[in-house]
């Protein structure tokens, strides 16, 4: 959600700290700031409403000199967005902090303070946390001991980063339920909620684990455990290169990622499927093993995440005869479950760090499944570090807060997931080499509808000024339109609802009139006559139809409805064929509005709260 980023150098941080935010301002664009230390006796602080854009213009203005600094991009939880809400929040003249996350029990910690004299100027969870710290400062006159104090009486989600004009060489920080990396330099050291902050100073990073609390110094990093144990954490080295977070010719990371469709679903495959079948070895050494002994999966995810997962449920039911549960994890959680013996739990998320997934995996890991799957994204996230497999997307750094390239990578890793069950189950060679041999082709296809781009920006004309639509898929394309659907809401604001296309008769069809555009996404398989059958009584009522149609499958284009032709796709593998279009439908439409697609308004990239 929020973004952080701090730096301890021997340089001015300032630049640091600035780009660090342009590039976590996925993760929440209402308000930016930073404080810096320059050895003086106060923190320089700038804080302001808006983009980081607005940041940079006042401190390019009256820059903050310094070599100690933290920074900030705020998606607001408590408190409306403003200017005094903004992050980084201050006890005194000296002590800075900033935080992502969400601080349960701050009413009653901030009663306490106010009770003690201290006065607070925002609303925020966060300005508790700097008071705590700074009372038991006076205390204990050391940042490292007062913040270490502080933990145990916070409630919730936190990664904090703090700093104090007194101690002008260290930044503390530390982390519970929200992620938090650092980033190793040379003589230099740096912290962030996302590596991706800090790819243009370094690209060594460890990953701090649930309860750390670290010490950084620009010589010296030192890390305790939740027991306050000296742990060491390891270096990893960022593997797609520093240039993988930029727009490069693109206009939005939202096409960028769509275009890179091809490249990251073939690097998803890699190492993973000869030509005729899927090595099973490469989903780990225990993988042969548990797949022996699943009976049941349950998916568990949110978002595209979990529309990924209902696709899921099609193939491994119908490939290896396994009964798959999918539920969105906010759901999960909260609910008692009947655990059939033997179930694999399986989680799906693009960034690792989602609260409500993980929160389910933790319980799940108590409850007596079988063992924990992550297909992820995100190497280091505190999904794949709690998980006992994991798969890895290879979709490298996804910015457009609209998932789009994690998505189709997903797909492809739970296809091959799907196949090496299902040989475990029965699934003759034959069926296997055919799907691999589909899944092949699957790069290619997508490039061939990415082809089409001119004529889906066409299309999307027709959804400028309407405020509603209808997306219908049937079988596994039900979950595409519901992807599809989720896609144009999110970045052009139109109110968009899927349904199976079998329901419309049970209730939607009532909406359909000439304003309501109705999308469908008609591979041709054994579903296609009755899809047609539906799109007849969407035509009968005025209803304007999008189809997105196999080329063989004799959907005719005529008033009323305009057809794009997609190239033959085999049926298991359509849906991440078909999703292609959609995502391009309404990435034009959300250009045409002139909404801000990279950064759709309300929504944030990394939801690691509640
Ligand atoms: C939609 C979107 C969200 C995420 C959801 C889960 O475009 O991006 O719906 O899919 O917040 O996020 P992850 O996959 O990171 O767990």
């Amino acid at each position: 959600m929020c973004g952080i980023v701090g730096a301890v150098s021997e340089r001015d941080v300032q630049g640091i700290l600035l780009e660090g935010l342009r590039r976590l301002e996925y993760r929440g664009y209402d308000s930016a700031g930073m404080a810096v230390i320059n050895g003086g006796p106060h923190a320089q602080r700038a804080r302001e409403l808006g983009k980081v854009s607005a940041l940079a213009e006042a401190v390019e203005a009256n820059p903050l000199n310094g070599h100690l600094g933290i920074a900030h991009t705020r998606w607001a939880t408590h408190g409306e967005p403003s200017q005094l809400n903004a992050h980084p929040h201050m006890s005194g003249d000296g002590l800075a902090i900033v935080h992502n996350g969400i601080i349960e029990n701050y009413q009653e910690l901030r009663d306490e303070l106010k009770a003690d004299g201290f006065e607070f100027t925002s609303q925020t969870d966060t300005e508790v946390v700097a008071h705590l710290i700074q009372k038991n400062y006076r205390e204990q006159g050391s940042l490292y001991d007062a913040v270490k104090s502080a933990i145990p009486r916070l409630r919730g989600a936190y990664a904090l980063a703090v700093v104090h004009a007194d101690e002008p060489d260290h930044l503390v920080v530390c982390r519970e339920g929200s992620p938090l990396v650092i980033g190793v330099g040379i003589g230099e050291n740096f912290i962030a909620s996302d590596q991706l902050a800090l790819l243009p100073v370094t690209d060594r990073f460890m990953f701090l684990e649930e309860g750390d609390i670290a010490d950084i110094r620009k010589d010296r990093i030192e890390i305790h455990d939740r027991e306050g144990t000296p742990v060491e954490r390891e270096t990893n080295r960022f593997e797609h290169g520093a240039d993988s977070a930029e727009k490069g010719e693109y206009r939005h990371f939202m096409l960028k990622e769509i275009y890179e469709q091809p490249k990251v679903i073939k690097a998803t495959m890699e190492g993973r499927v000869t030509d005729s079948r899927v090595l099973e070895q490469a989903l780990g050494t225990e993988a042969a093993n548990l797949l022996d002994n699943v009976r049941h999966v349950q998916i568990i995810a949110c978002g595209t995440s979990y529309h990924a997962g209902m696709v899921a449920r099609y193939w491994i039911e119908e490939l290896a005869g396994v009964p798959c549960s999918v539920e969105v994890a906010s759901e999960f959680r909260y609910r008692k479950h009947v655990i059939q013996p033997d179930t694999l739990f399986l989680c799906i998320s693009q960034s690792g760090e989602t609260a409500d997934t993980l929160a389910a995996l933790r319980q799940a890991k108590k409850a007596g499944f079988r063992a924990a799957l992550a297909i992820c994204n995100v190497p280091g996230s505190s999904l794949v570090r709690e998980s006992d497999l994991v798969i890895m997307t290879q979709a490298g750094p996804e910015i457009g807060v609209a998932s789009t390239k994690a998505f189709t990578t997903q797909l492809t890793a739970l296809l091959i997931f799907t196949l090496a069950l299902a040989r475990h189950n029965g699934l003759s060679a034959e069926r296997e080499a055919d799907i691999v041999s589909a899944l092949h082709q699957v790069p290619g296809q997508v490039s061939d509808i990415l082809a089409l781009n001119g004529g889906i920006e066409e299309m999307s004309r027709a959804f400028m000024d309407k405020f509603h639509s209808l997306f219908l898929g049937r079988g596994s394309q039900f979950p595409v339109a519901m992807e599809g659907a989720l896609k144009l809401k999110e970045i052009s604001y139109i109110h968009a609802e899927a349904y199976p296309a079998g329901e419309l008769k049970h209730g939607p069809l009532a909406l359909v009139d000439s304003e309501m555009p109705v999308v469908t996404v008609a591979p041709n398989n054994d579903l296609v006559e009755k899809l047609k059958s539906n799109l007849e009584e969407v035509r009968a009522r005025g209803g304007e139809l999008f189809v997105f149609a196999d080329k063989s499958a004799g959907v005719k284009a005529e008033e009323g409805v305009h057809v794009m032709q997609l190239p033959p796709v085999h049926e298991i593998t359509a849906p991440i064929v078909y999703t292609v279009p959609l995502q391009l439908l309404s990435y034009h439409v959300a250009v045409l509005k002139g909404t801000d697609v990279d950064q759709p308004r309300n929504l944030a990239k990394s939801v690691t709260v509640e």
